[in-house]
């Protein structure tokens, strides 16, 4: 049984302040929900902060990127290495934002993901296709080509342990999420790839795939009950006490129906 996972990425928002006071307010709303399983990704400037912050609460911590490399000159960059030192478990790897804006290639993606896996951090590998590439009938071609490129080298045994986000570039932050059908359909068929990358069918089965894109605690429950969605990938609602908690609330009454 998949336990779902509700994960929150800040992206390049939040300062000192207002970073305690959100997750101060997390954690006294969330501190009852242990049946799934919450991350948060701050800015790297809030890794340290936020990590004396919830000490001895179920809440994890991930990075928003990484780099492949372990050290030396590399301006600007931080390693895999320095991400577990300063605490995190997790890190999200080639988010459509990364390879939009910063040109991350699915080899540069690749490369991320072997290096984390190396540094014992957990890579949520995020893939999915843009409005034009849906439009043209492309979407499981884009899923397809993403996922065993960016998964290249990587054992069987470690492939359980990754965390998939699907996450449809027009869905994100336009307040316009995907339907519960559209997500239904893409999660089976990723689920379907891993399968075959994997020769398991143990392997596809174990592994969770998250949603992102636009997703809110109005959007949540319907989404979350689907039978291949294994949890969300949050923007702009992991920025309030309110919206958070509540899909944090949600993932759980969803949890307890799936078992
Ligand atoms: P939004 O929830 O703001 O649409 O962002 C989703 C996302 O990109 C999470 O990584």
């Amino acid at each position: 049984m998949r336990k779902l996972f509700i994960a929150a990425n800040w992206k390049m928002n939040m300062y000192h302040q207002g970073a305690v006071e959100l997750i101060r307010g997390i954690i006294e709303r969330t501190r009852l929900l242990n049946s799934i399983d919450i991350m948060v990704a701050p800015p790297f400037t809030l890794l340290e902060t936020i990590k004396s912050e919830i000490q001895n609460t179920h809440i994890q911590l991930g990075s928003q990127d990484v780099f492949f490399e372990e050290s030396g000159a590399y301006t600007g960059e931080i390693s895999p290495g320095m991400l577990l030192d300063v605490g995190c478990t997790h890190v999200i790897i080639g988010h459509s934002e990364r390879r939009q804006y910063f040109h991350e290639t699915d080899e540069i993606i690749n490369k991320k993901a072997l290096a984390a896996l190396k540094n014992h951090l957990v890579p949520i590998l995020c893939v999915g296709e843009t409005w034009e590439e849906r439009k043209q009938g492309k979407t499981f071609l884009i899923l397809n080509r993403q996922i065993l490129f960016d998964l290249q080298g990587i054992d069987n045994e470690k492939l359980s342990s990754i965390v998939i986000a699907y996450e449809p570039v027009w869905a994100i932050g336009t307040g316009k999420s995907a339907t519960k059908e559209q997500i239904q359909e893409a999660h089976s068929y990723l689920r379907e790839v891993i399968k075959e990358f994997a020769s398991s069918p143990e392997i596809a089965y174990q592994l969770r795939i998250l949603y992102g894109g636009s997703m809110n605690p109005k959007n949540a429950q319907e989404i979350l009950s689907q039978k291949d969605v294994d949890g969300g990938l949050i923007g702009g609602a992991s920025l309030n006490i309110d919206s958070f908690s509540s899909l944090v609330q949600i993932a759980e009454n969803v949890q307890k129906m799936k078992e």
